[in-house]
């Protein structure tokens, strides 16, 4: 039997509430399955640690870390302590450190799962997101002078290596090859005439050594608009750092709200931790009463069993995840519901039972 050793970092708000049920379900699933076993340590990091010592996490928080097989992560930030900081401090940190630097966002309408969009479905919403995770606009390159004066001038400067850039691209390429599906590349090389126009010639390049995949570019705002006008275009996707934030986050909106969207930031070379979390916040307007949905957690679990090598278990976990949204008899209430968290992890344990 394997054992993993998984990092638990619950953090602020809902975080705790449906990680709570994630770990509930993995031990589950490990004690059906009998291949694996889990052990968890938790950490107690986040916004209310901040409040306590001054620093989202421990000062050798990353060594304390670096041993884990993976961490699974809640959510951070919370009223009072600025989200730059919260979110700077802590997961930031990790994503960078641990040279996380593929971020894998699934982007499927599950059957069940509510879509604002006409005649949305399965076949037409299926897509895979991979977002370049640790440069870009996000590289945290910049100044600020002149602060507070009348010349003031902020400068926010997007980082593309040619390392950075070479390895999402030819990561998605190895996805889309693999699977047997398109690629499509989002960009915006009329307007970030450096940036841009080398992400573009990077990912034809890198194309040349996969010939059989198909490849779409688009520039980022008319894939916007295709994504609510067609989405079926979409099946493989890559993007540079804020592009992809933003665009999942349309994507999570067509695959049934933030209370089902999970991302992976995985380090591929697994030289360091990868890190599996619900892609919302932590939703102070709900934290506390137990109603937070935690399908999105659940579904994080899901791409953490893949990524143990366990592919047959998170497709398991998936399809309990659906026959939960076709039920319909249990649902937290952003999916219309009046069930608690609990309630929809106990289901969740429950199915995966009969599955396993
Ligand atoms: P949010 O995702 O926390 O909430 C947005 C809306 O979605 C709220 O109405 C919330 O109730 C709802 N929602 C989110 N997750 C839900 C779930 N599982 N079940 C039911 N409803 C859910 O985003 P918001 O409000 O912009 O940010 C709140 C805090 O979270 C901020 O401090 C922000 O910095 C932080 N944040 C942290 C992230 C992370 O840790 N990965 C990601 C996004 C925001
Ligand atoms: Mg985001």
């Amino acid at each position: 039997m394997k054992t993993f050793k998984v990092a638990v970092i619950p953090g602020d708000g809902i975080g705790p509430e449906v990680i709570e049920e994630g770990v509930k379900v993995m031990k589950k699933i490990a004690q059906l399955d009998g291949r694996m076993q889990f052990e968890f340590t938790y950490f107690p990091w986040g916004c209310e640690y901040y409040v306590e010592h001054g620093k989202m996490m421990a000062d050798d928080g990353i060594e304390q870390l670096k041993s884990f097989d993976a961490i699974y992560l809640g959510a951070v930030g919370y009223p009072g302590v600025p989200d730059h900081i919260s979110l700077w401090g802590l997961l930031l940190r990790i994503r960078k450190e641990f040279d996380q630097y593929v971020n894998i966002r699934p982007i499927t309408l599950l059957n069940g799962a509510p879509c604002p969009i006409i005649g949305g479905s399965k076949e037409t919403i299926d897509m895979l997101f991979i977002r370049e995770n640790s440069e870009g606009e996000y590289a945290g390159a910049g100044d600020w002078l002149f602060k507070g004066k009348p010349e003031e001038v902020v400068l926010q400067t997007g980082v593309f290596s040619r390392k950075g850039t070479e390895r999402i691209i030819r990561y998605a390429y190895e996805i889309a090859a693999e699977s047997g599906k398109t690629l499509t590349s989002i960009s915006k090389a009329n307007a970030l005439n450096y940036s841009m126009v080398f992400w573009d010639e990077v990912f034809e390049e890198v194309g040349n050594e996969y010939p059989n995949v198909s490849t779409y570019s688009y520039l980022v705002d008319a894939a916007a608009m295709y994504m609510i006008k067609d989405p079926a275009r979409f099946e493989v996707v890559v993007t540079s750092n804020l592009f992809g934030d933003i665009l999942t986050d349309i994507g999570a909106a067509l695959a049934g709200g933030m209370g089902l969207a999970a991302g992976a930031n995985i380090n591929p070379e697994r030289v360091y931790p990868s890190m599996f979390e619900p892609i919302h916040g932590s939703a102070p307007d709900i934290a506390g009463k137990g109603i937070a949905n935690p399908l999105a957690a659940l579904w994080s679990a899901s791409q953490m069993f893949d990524f143990f090598g366990y592919e047959d278990i998170g497709e398991q976990l998936l399809v309990a995840i659906e026959k939960v949204l076709e039920e319909k008899t249990v649902l937290t209430p952003d999916l219309g519901g009046n069930s608690s968290t609990t309630e929809i992890g106990d289901r969740v344990v429950e199915l995966v039972s009969a599955l396993i």
